[in-house]
């Protein structure tokens, strides 16, 4: 049975500040059924890809990128906020559709050619996607597609990515 991915998201108006429509994807793994549909369409986009890594920025992006890099026997890189990752980094720094950032990769994560997946729970502004491919090619990583459970259309985050492969599973 293949399940609508979209019973499982939550809205929250003005959170975590007015004007802002939160998409929630707390449903969606809190269900096995859901989680695991929404991880595996995301390993066979991989597999098409040809990947040797997956990158996802903290917090969410670990919870997409994480169980994909297991069911395909190849590593993660976590893309870690400011003050978390203790050997030498990259940095990227990007504004959000609240706030600023900066996003860190460890400089050995990954290796020149490598063939990478970048995950996140969802595409907003693009802010933190674009961060996150600036980090993988500033180590030489090629970046062979983004994946996400989300995209909020109205923010347009796929333009800031036009150049990138874009899978994802629900639109708003
Ligand atoms: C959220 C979300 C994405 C990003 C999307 O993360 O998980 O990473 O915002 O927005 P963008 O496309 O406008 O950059 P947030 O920065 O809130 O951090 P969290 O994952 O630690 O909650
Ligand atoms: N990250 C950035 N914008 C978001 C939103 N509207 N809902 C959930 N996560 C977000």
């Amino acid at each position: 049975m293949t399940l609508n991915l979209k019973d499982y998201v939550a809205s929250y108006p003005d959170f975590p500040e007015p004007g802002i429509l939160f998409r929630d994807i707390s449903p969606l793994l809190e269900n096995g059924a859901a989680y695991r549909q929404a991880t595996n369409e995301i390993v066979e986009y991989a597999q098409k890809l040809n990947v040797d890594m997956v990158v996802g920025p903290e917090a969410r992006g670990f919870i997409v990128g994480c169980p994909v890099a297991y069911d395909l026997n190849i590593g993660f890189a976590p893309a870690r906020k400011k003050g978390k990752l203790p050997g030498n980094t990259v940095k990227a720094t990007y504004g959000l559709e609240y706030g600023e950032s900066s996003l860190y990769l460890h400089d050995d994560a990954i290796k020149p050619g490598q063939r990478v997946l970048v995950t996140d729970d969802l595409l907003a502004t693009g802010g933190t996607i674009a961060a996150t491919i600036q980090l993988v090619e500033d180590l030489g990583g090629v970046v062979a597609g983004t994946a996400f459970f989300v995209e909020l259309m109205e923010l347009k985050g796929r333009d800031k990515i036009k150049d990138y492969d874009i899978l994802s599973l629900m639109q708003y």
